[in-house]
């Protein structure tokens, strides 16, 4: 490589916009997140159901087409048969997004949908995705412990069926409605590394369900869904309060992240992290332990003080600080927290999908296909003479 050569920067994508869309603005110098014209401190007092309808629908539901929106979902709920009987063959330690990832070819596979591609087929399979997501990982998890998967019940909402399918008991109604408005919150959230992965696959005509896998694959890792378990272990291991300022301490001198701190695009505490964590407060003060909550809290201002400290500038919560110890008093078990955004952004994903293959927001659908510089130097300018293997 000559000296010359300029390094292309590798800024992730940071501040390149890629695509226009209509469902969802992120502006993170002002902390606002924006689905389909509505502020996200609004949507937090809907239902994921209601959400859902104004994400694939454009428009929020009235009474009446939430009714037999809800109805429809729950009509999607169940899982095939033949799903849950591979689901029992799989290793029980294994990963719980590879469970969810290898699950979603598994549903394509049993969708009579699958090979059509109009509009009309695109939102069936979009609706049995959203509805299935939740059955799958509470079939998962009750499996993996040696239960008896359990079915949906019609009679409830979307949030409160996934904990009663998850842990065998209805939950009460406020508690439901704190898992609901976590999914309301974690619906969507624009043109994010998973969201991004799925219009990638949708755009060269491949189907939802693949899409949807590369999606559910973008999420697992650390930096992006996985941060939410990585935040629960850092309060388990931090155990007091009082042993979160050492923590901060230990961790910036090591040259690691906090989890559950900064973020890409916000500029500012993201908006959903304080009604996360109200809920979490809330919640845990009902069952007598603050615990994770005053740790997440201590953290919290500990972390931003010493990285200004240390850096010169700010740092802000993400949405997955708080959500670690509101899922861990919901009954959540750790390793399902990334799941269990997966149940919610699938919503996004699908939006997404649909915008991306009907051209929803773009004069028509295009493949995408970015350019890289080739910098790679084996045999100087020019390129490499081919030797046969005998002669090597
Ligand atoms: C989300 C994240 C990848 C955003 O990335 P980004 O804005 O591109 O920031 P970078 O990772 O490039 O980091 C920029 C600087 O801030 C520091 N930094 C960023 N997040 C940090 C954190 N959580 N704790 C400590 N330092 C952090 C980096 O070490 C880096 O420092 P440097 O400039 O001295 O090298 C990053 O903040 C992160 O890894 N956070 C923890 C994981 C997490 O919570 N993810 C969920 C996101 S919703």
């Amino acid at each position: 490589m000559e000296d010359s050569c300029e390094i292309t920067p590798n800024t992730g994508l940071r501040g390149i916009t890629i695509a226009d869309t209509r469902i969802c603005d992120v502006d993170g110098a002002n902390g606002r997140l924006i689905y389909r014209g509505y502020l996200i401190q609004d949507l937090a007092k809907a239902s994921f159901e209601e959400v859902v309808h104004l994400l694939l629908y454009e428009k929020l539901p009235s009474a009446s087409e939430l009714l037999a929106f809800k109805e429809r979902l729950a009509a999607e709920r169940s899982i095939p048969e033949a799903v849950t009987a591979a689901l029992k063959t799989r290793p029980h330690d294994a990963l719980p997004m590879d469970i969810l990832q290898c699950a979603v070819p598994m549903l394509a596979q049993h969708d009579p949908d699958v090979r059509d591609q109009s509009p009309e087929a695109v939102e069936r399979m979009a609706l049995r995705l959203i509805a299935r997501f939740a059955t799958v990982m509470a079939a998962w998890n009750r499996i993996r412990n040696g239960e008896k998967p359990l079915a949906p019940l019609p009679e409830l909402d979307h949030a409160a069926n996934f904990l009663y399918m998850l842990t065998g008991k209805e939950p009460e109604a406020d508690v439901g409605r704190f898992m609901d408005t976590a999914l309301v919150l974690h619906a969507e959230h624009s043109f994010n590394a998973s969201t991004f992965a799925a219009r990638e696959v949708a755009s060269t005509r491949a189907h939802i369900y693949a899409a949807v896998t590369a999606a559910v694959g973008s999420l697992s890792g650390d930096l992006h869904g996985g941060a939410n378990v990585r935040v629960m272990e850092m309060l388990m291991k931090i155990a007091d309060p009082a042993k979160a300022a050492g923590y901060v301490t230990q961790e910036f001198d090591a040259g690691r992240k906090i989890f559950g701190l900064g973020h890409a695009v916000y500029d500012t505490d993201d908006p959903r992290a304080y009604i996360v964590a109200s809920m979490s407060k809330v919640l845990e003060e009902r069952i007598g332990k603050t615990k994770w909550y005053e740790i997440s809290a201590e953290l919290d201002k500990i972390g931003k003080e010493e990285f200004k400290k240390r850096k010169g500038r700010d740092i802000y919560v993400n949405v997955d600080f708080y959500s670690g110890s509101l899922y861990y008093s919901l009954g959540i078990p750790v390793d399902l927290f990334t799941p269990v955004f997966a149940i919610s952004r699938i919503a996004g994903w699908c939006a997404h999908v649909v915008e991306e293959q009907f051209a929803g927001a773009a004069p028509k659908p295009t493949l995408y296909r970015p350019e890289s510089e080739y910098i790679g130097d084996y045999c100087g300018p020019d390129v490499c003479e081919y030797t046969p293997i005998d002669e090597r």
